[in-house]
């Protein structure tokens, strides 16, 4: 079988078993506070496994996108190293909510893997939790009896908590699990050790396939164990292993998922893979990390210089590096995989092919300029081992092995490895303090505690009735406090809430709550698993009470305002720029909204015009809103409506339509155009390779910006006293500067002259040197300068110590004849030094001259004094 027909295979059978399929979400998460990347299957269930969201399908089965490099789980370093570990990997999952529990969950696995995939039985292997003294669990009996059925009890084997107790994250559902293990070593080496002893050992040939969680806990903060209302199973199956085992391959880079991308790389750098060791863990590499940095972009986050983006970029730089140490790639080349990707993977995951043009740009800009930086970095290297030995040192300090990794993105292998080319090494006690402190650094930056939910009241959903009302009496159904970056906060969850949770780019709802006479302000609403949570800094008196909760009505409007006009700009720049325009992130606030979209020029004045005249002809058209609520994705999408590809939808959605805009959204929009009043673009920039970002201002604040604007202008008429031709005079204007200044510089000219001759014939001869040693008065210290180096040219043993009042600053300038520096030592440097101390100033230069600058022009004379008698005084020596 190949891939494909491992995956439709797998999807068939749980199908089979009435499980409903969905496709995977998303591998970029943005509305969870404790995950970045989806790190497995069961992520996007989590608010289920909580209780949160009701159960709507009992069984589920997909194949989901997962990353791995970052937080709990966190493989990155292993990635080509070895050959079954990845950044990004298909998890294949299937999930029980409240329904069937361990037996069939071991029964359906057994029939899949022997039944239908046939796998051969005496190469499997089951671990079941062995139990745990301080969490009070006992052994998984119940799991290994069903194994017994058919798995002899030397293929049974007891785990610990670190590889059988399943845990999302510190805190939440959690459970015993039971891994299928598959030894896939040769018979004869089967022969000579037991495969039951290589278990969980590293082995790359005895593997874990498949994780079978039996979820039925809940982890609190204090770390104790709760039961959950309901038993659920999460599996997870490597893909990518499971086509290894399939296929009959040893390593999951020689199946079809990573072949035909290795063999592309390899023909690239003129490279085989399979007969060197350094090079085949490159070609691994760079094969596995393409896929991540490509389902990122295209799950919307492109590499940047924080969080999330931080991660991929750092991935993408891991790749490059290897291309270019050990692969001679020294132009971008990364870029230029998509194809065979696509050729892999665009079936199952159409939206790679949707985005292939953006993903070539921004992986190709990010390549250049990685390369750029790290050649950059290389060249520094140089300078420290330079330096080093010429110091003659052995040991380079961690600090600047740390510069390397953290500026230039080298690992520290790659550092030491030039290193020891050049008989050196890296501290690096120093290095790993280095990176402790960073790790602090940014996980204090983000650190939030939280405390258990404190239950007030059963009740299982809360109800959102924001859209139709602003305020409504309420009852918490739960709290818990909060500590974030040292300050205690609480978050509270209502019944039904008027306020809007953070999501879809829109900020959440601002008010308050009141019960007898007292009000707690609501600082934020954030949506989170599920749950619409309210921040607060205090918790009521008495939380069961009823309270009136009121959302501040005007942030509301202003935001709805901003929100329409972003999707009528959406609109209008499809419209002038063409269908490539895809909404790639968006924030609406208050205040403004930003607008990010795939578009690969910057926009002329002339398109910015046409947009805002596209948006202000609908505003005024004050078109009604047309809201439909709750209906399947097929109808919204036949409305018009655009679906996002790598966006996570339900069955149901909403839709927000203005005429010809259409768009799912969840978000609070006006009631008809006419209230944006007015829509204006303040600023269109780029954001990464292919990816634009516009801000733009709607009412009020839109009006305040063009009065801004007219009211310089009106100052412009009132100077010129005239409204006619205001660009024409400000051009003679400036064209009349242009000519008078010509005209000044030539009269300052033969002033300077006049100037000069008269210094010329104003020499006073004392042993046969000719001083000049008078302030001057004159508009720049450049004049002085320049008469300064004419007479040098003009007088024979020149001794010239001048300078002038410059608008109420000192300048004190000094030149000699270059035989009278010679001939005496003097040094115009050092005696400025000195005689500046007069002006209150210092500077430099020269020996043969220097000038200096002070804040008091009255000490003049008496500084031209006192160099002049430091000149004679060194003559005469
Ligand atoms: N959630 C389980 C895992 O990731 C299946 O291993």
């Amino acid at each position: 079988m190949n891939s494909s027909e491992i995956r439709q295979t797998f999807l068939n059978f749980f199908d089979s078993k009435q499980h409903k399929i969905v496709s995977s979400a998303p591998m970029v998460i943005k509305d969870d506070p404790t995950l970045m990347f989806t790190n497995a299957g069961m992520n996007q269930f989590k608010d289920i496994f909580l209780g949160n969201t009701p159960i709507k399908y009992k069984r589920i089965s997909n194949s989901q996108k997962c990353l791995r490099v970052s937080g709990k789980h966190n493989d990155l370093e292993e990635v080509g190293h070895d050959t079954y570990h990845h950044t990004m990997f298909e998890m294949l999952g299937n999930w029980s909510f409240g329904d069937y529990f361990k037996k069939e969950a071991i029964d359906w696995a057994w029939e899949l893997l022997i039944e239908v995939f046939k796998l051969p039985k005496d190469r499997i292997y089951a671990t079941v939790f062995e139990g745990c003294e301080d969490d009070k669990l006992s052994r998984d009996n119940e799991a290994s009896q069903y194994w017994s059925k058919y798995l002899p009890e030397s293929h049974i084997i007891n785990g610990n908590k670190k590889d059988n107790f399943w845990e999302m994250g510190e805190t939440g559902p959690c459970g015993p699990c039971s891994e299928i293990h598959i030894d896939l070593r040769s018979d004869e080496e089967r022969k000579i050790l037991d495969g039951a002893k290589l278990i969980n050992q590293d082995h790359p040939q005895v593997i874990e396939i498949w994780n079978l969680v039996f979820m039925q806990y809940n982890r609190k903060s204090n770390k104790s164990l709760e039961s959950l209302p309901h038993q659920h199973v999460d599996t997870g199956m490597g893909f990518e292993r499971l086509c290894m085992a399939l296929q009959g391959k040893t390593s999951n880079y020689d199946t079809d998922v990573f072949q035909p991308i290795i063999q592309t790389i390899a023909k690239m750098g003129g490279k085989k893979y399979g007969e060197e060791e350094e090079i085949d863990i490159s070609l691994r590499v760079i094969a596995d990390h393409i896929r991540t940095i490509a389902f990122a972009i295209t799950d919307g986050q492109l590499p940047s210089n924080n969080k999330a983006g931080y991660v991929i970029r750092r991935i993408l730089r891991r790749a490059v590096r290897y291309g270019y140490t050990f692969l001679g790639f020294k132009d971008p080349f990364m870029y230029q995989l998509i194809p065979v990707l696509i050729e892999v993977m665009g079936q199952h995951f159409p939206e790679l092919i949707k985005q292939q043009n953006l993903i070539e740009k921004v992986i190709k800009e990010e390549e250049n300029s990685f390369l750029r930086t790290l050649e950059n970095g290389i060249r520094l290297l140089d300078q420290i081992i330079v330096k080093t030995k010429a110091d003659d040192f052995k040991v380079i300090p961690g600090k600047l092995a740390f510069e390397l990794y953290d500026t230039y993105g080298f690992p520290l292998d790659l550092t030491e490895l030039i290193l020891k080319e050049n008989d050196l090494v890296v501290n690096r006690k120093e290095f790993n303090l280095e990176m402790e402190a960073q790790k602090n650094r940014s996980r204090s930056a983000t650190s939030i505690e939280t405390g258990d939910w404190i239950e007030i009241l059963k009740d299982d959903v809360e109800e959102f009735i924001g859209y139709d009302y602003l305020s409504t009496d309420v009852k918490i159904t739960r709290y818990r406090k909060i500590t974030s970056k040292g300050k205690d906060l609480y978050q509270l969850v209502f019944n039904i809430t008027p306020f809007y949770g953070e999501s879809g780019g829109q900020v959440g709802d601002t008010g308050y709550i009141e019960a007898n006479g007292s009000k707690i302000s609501i600082l934020d609403t954030k949506k989170e698993h599920g749950l619409i949570v309210h921040l607060t800094n205090k918790i009521p008196e008495d939380p069961t009470t009823i309270f009136k909760a009121v959302v501040s009505d005007k942030k509301r409007t202003l935001t709805a305002n901003n929100h329409t006009a972003t999707h009528l700009m959406h609109y209008a720049l499809r419209q002038v720029l063409g269908d490539h325009v895809e909404q790639k992130g968006s924030l609406v606030n208050p205040d403004h909204l930003r607008f990010d979209f795939s578009h690969f020029q910057k926009l002329t004045d002339e398109e910015i015009a046409k947009v805002e005249l596209i948006v202000n002809q609908k505003i005024r058209e004050n078109i009604a809103i047309d809201v439909k609520n709750n209906i399947p994705m097929t109808e919204a999408v036949n409305m018009g409506a655009m679906a996002l590809f790598g966006e996570k939808y339900g069955d149901l959605v909403r839709v927000i339509k203005f005429n010809e805009s259409v768009e799912l959204c969840g978000g609070t929009h006006v009631n008809a155009t006419g209230q944006i009043g007015l829509f204006k673009i303040v600023s269109e920039s780029a954001i990464s390779a292919g990816v634009r970002r516009i801000e733009a201002i709607t009412a009020d604040k839109a009006e305040h910006f063009i009065n801004d604007k007219l009211n310089t202008l009106k100052e412009i008429e009132q100077i010129f006293k005239s409204n006619q031709n205001l660009i024409k005079n400000i051009q003679d204007l400036m064209k009349e500067n242009f000519g008078m200044k010509k005209n000044l510089d030539g009269f300052m000219k033969d002033r300077l002259k006049v100037l000069k001759n008269d210094l010329k014939a104003n020499i006073s001869v004392t042993k046969n040197i000719s001083f000049i040693t008078e302030p001057l008065v004159v508009q720049s210290a450049g004049d002085i300068k320049d008469i300064a180096f004419q007479l040098k040219g003009e007088v024979d043993n020149l001794v010239f110590i001048s300078g002038a009042d410059l608008e109420g600053k000192a300048n004190l300038t000094i030149m000699f004849s270059d035989n009278l520096v010679k001939e005496f030592g003097l040094n115009a440097g050092v005696i400025i030094r000195e005689a500046a101390k007069e002006i209150k100033g210092g500077g430099g230069g020269q020996a043969f001259f220097a000038s200096a600058g002070g804040k008091d022009p009255k000490g003049l004379e008496k500084a031209i004094e006192t160099a002049k008698k430091m000149v004679l005084h060194k003559i005469e020596e």
